[in-house]
């Protein structure tokens, strides 16, 4: 008795949330569409537990390969903070529901773990292992994602997301602290500090790539699990 309550009061629960986060839209309604994805992508950054859908904020990544050609870098047990308070603008979601894209306006994104680096950092030579921290100002990315459509446990048409590509930019300074580089030589640590403060946005390009990546993939991941409870049906109006 008191377990089909508990199940009865979990499904209600839950579709409840699932009814509420995302309204139900024509697909050529284009302002119902950006009016329904901006009201729901904050609550799913936050995070669902009933729904089983990890916070996006802080993201927690053990590792992240940065193999590139002339500079490579590992940042281990990151934690990344500020996702949450992305803007999302520009949704375009395409007439077949094959395709979205978006961006994301940054104010500020944290991370904060252990590295290790070994290359040219453009024109220096970088060197070390230790704690780091990057702070960002207003960061832009721009995601452009393919959709699968499946079919759920429930039998209804589930959507997820299959891939992404991204485009980032910096649009403001950059805080890089990375502890112990060059094995704690001040002078050479000071010079790669000074050298990513002044030139932050060319340091971000050569370097951002694997880190972002790494970051939507865990907030895709997260919103996959998000998207396994809502069924096609049930948010496209016909
Ligand atoms: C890093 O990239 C190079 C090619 O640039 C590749 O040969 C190598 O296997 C990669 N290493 C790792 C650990 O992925
Ligand atoms: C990352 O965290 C795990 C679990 O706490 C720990 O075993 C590992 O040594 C950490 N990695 C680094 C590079 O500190």
């Amino acid at each position: 008795m008191f377990l089909s309550v508990s199940i009865a009061f979990f499904c209600f629960a839950s579709g409840v949330l699932t009814n509420s986060l995302i309204t139900p839209c024509k697909v050529s309604d284009l302002v119902c569409v950006d009016k329904s994805i901006k009201g729901a992508i904050p609550k799913i950054l936050v995070g669902i537990p009933e729904l089983g859908v990890e916070s996006s904020d802080p993201i927690f990544v053990d590792q992240i390969d940065g193999n590139l050609s002339i500079i490579k870098y590992k940042f281990f047990n990151t934690t990344i903070t500020g996702f949450k308070n992305c803007e999302i603008s520009n949704f375009k979601l395409n007439e077949d529901i094959t395709a979205i894209k978006y961006d994301l306006n940054c104010p500020k994104i944290s991370l904060i773990g252990k590295y290790e680096v070994s290359g040219r950092l453009i024109v220096l030579p970088v060197e070390g292992s230790g704690d780091f921290q990057l702070i960002t100002g207003k960061y832009s990315l721009h995601v452009d994602s393919e959709l699968k459509k499946g079919t759920g446990s429930d039998g209804k048409t589930h959507i997820s997301i299959k891939n992404f590509k991204l485009k980032s930019k910096a649009l403001s300074p950059i805080k890089f602290d990375f502890k112990n580089l060059f094995n704690g030589q001040k002078d050479l640590s000071d010079a790669v500090h000074k050298f990513a403060n002044e030139n932050w946005f060319e340091v971000s390009e050569l370097v951002q790539e694997p880190t972002w990546n790494a970051c939507i993939k865990k907030v895709t991941t997260n919103v996959n699990k998000y998207l396994k409870n809502v069924a096609l049906e049930d948010i496209v109006l016909q």
